[in-house]
C-alpha cells in the first residue's frame, strides 16, 4: 500500500520538495546545472520509496490501521502525518523480535500503529503498555485492536504519560523496550522517569521517535518549539554519562538509547 502523506515530514521529504521546487523555475538556467539538479532530486525522492520497496510489507492489521488513521478528521493539535508508518513499525517490531522484549512500553500512542507493530513482534504473554493523552485517537487505536491479531497484546493508557509512568514505577513494572515519541519538550523528562524509577530493565533499550525533527536541530531558518525541544534533549542526551546512544537517520530520525554497563 502507498504511505504517501499529505505533506513531507522527513528531512529527506522535505530536501525533495524544496529541490522539486527550485527545479520547477529553472528555465534559462545552464542544462549541466539543471541535469545535477534533476539528479540530486532524484536520489533524495526516490530513498524512501525504496527503502519502502525493500523493507518487508506491513501486515493487513497495520495497512487497515494506517487507512482509516487517514480517513479520520484531526483536531487539537493531531494530525494523520502523525503516523509512524511502514519502515518505522518494520524497524520496531525488528528491534522487539531482536531483543526478545516481552514487556515494551510505548509514550505517544497516537492511533496505535507503533504499538500494534511491535506488537506483533511479541510472544504470547508479551504485553505493550501504549499511554495516549488524546481520547479520540485512543478510541481510533482501540476499535483497529479489536480486530488485529496482536491487538489484544495492548493495554492502552489514557491520560498524561508522566502520571502513568509514575504509576508504573509504583506498581513496579519494568520494560525491555521503551518507544518514546510523545510530545517533544517531555522527552528529558519522559526519559528521566524512565531511568531514575527503574522502568528500564536491566539490559532494556529506550527508542526514541523524531530525533532529527524534520532536519531544525541543524538546518533551521527560525526554529519551532518542538525543533529546540529537540535540539536540546540531543545536546543532553549527547552529554549523559548513564547511557549510550545511536542517532539512527530512519525517517524523522530514531535514537537507540541504553544504560552504560
Ligand atoms: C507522534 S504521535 C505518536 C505516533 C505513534 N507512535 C505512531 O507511530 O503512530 C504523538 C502522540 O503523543 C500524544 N501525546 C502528547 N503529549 C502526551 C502526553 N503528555 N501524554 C501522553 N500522550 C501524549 C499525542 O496525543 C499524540 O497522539
Amino acid at each position: 500500500m502507498t504511505t504517501a502523506t499529505a505533506r513531507p515530514v522527513t528531512p529527506i521529504g522535505i530536501a525533495a520538495a524544496l529541490l522539486a521546487s527550485v527545479e520547477a523555475r529553472l528555465d534559462g538556467v545552464d542544462p549541466d546545472v539543471r541535469a545535477d539538479l534533476a539528479r540530486a532530486r532524484a536520489l533524495v525522492a526516490g530513498l524512501d520509496d525504496y527503502v519502502g520497496r525493500c523493507t518487508t510489507p506491513a501486515s493487513h492489521d497495520l495497512d487497515a490501521l494506517e487507512v482509516r488513521t487517514r480517513a479520520e478528521v484531526w483536531d487539537a493539535g493531531l494530525e494523520q502525518e502523525m503516523l509512524s508508518g511502514h519502515v518505522e513499525g518494520a524497524f520496531l517490531r525488528m528491534l522487539v523480535g531482536m531483543t526478545r522484549a516481552r514487556r515494551v512500553l510505548e509514550v505517544g500512542m497516537f492511533t496505535g500503529y507503533s504499538a500494534l507493530a511491535m506488537a506483533e513482534a511479541l510472544p504470547a504473554d508479551g504485553r505493550l503498555v501504549a499511554c495516549e493523552l488524546d481520547e479520540h485517537a485512543a478510541a481510533v487505536a482501540r476499535g483497529a485492536f479489536a480486530s488485529a491479531t496482536a491487538g489484544a497484546l495492548v493495554d492502552v493508557r489514557v491520560g498524561d504519560a508522566a502520571a502513568t509512568l509514575c504509576q508504573l514505577a509504583d506498581a513496579g513494572e519494568q520494560f525491555d523496550l521503551v518507544f518514546v515519541d510523545a510530545d517533544k519538550a517531555g522527552y528529558a523528562g519522559y526519559l528521566d522517569t524512565v531511568l531514575d524509577l527503574d522502568l528500564l530493565a536491566p539490559g532494556g533499550v529506550v527508542a526514541v521517535d523524531n530525533t532529527l525533527l524534520q532536519g531544525e536541530p541543524w538546518a533551521a531558518l527560525a526554529p519551532s518549539s518542538n525543533g529546540s525541544a529537540i535540539a536540546a534533549f540531543n545536546a543532553r542526551l549527547a552529554a549523559d554519562e548513564r547511557v549510550e546512544q545511536v542517532l539512527v537517520p530512519l525517517r524523522d530520525g530514531v535514537t537507540l538509547v541504553r544504560r552504560v554497563a
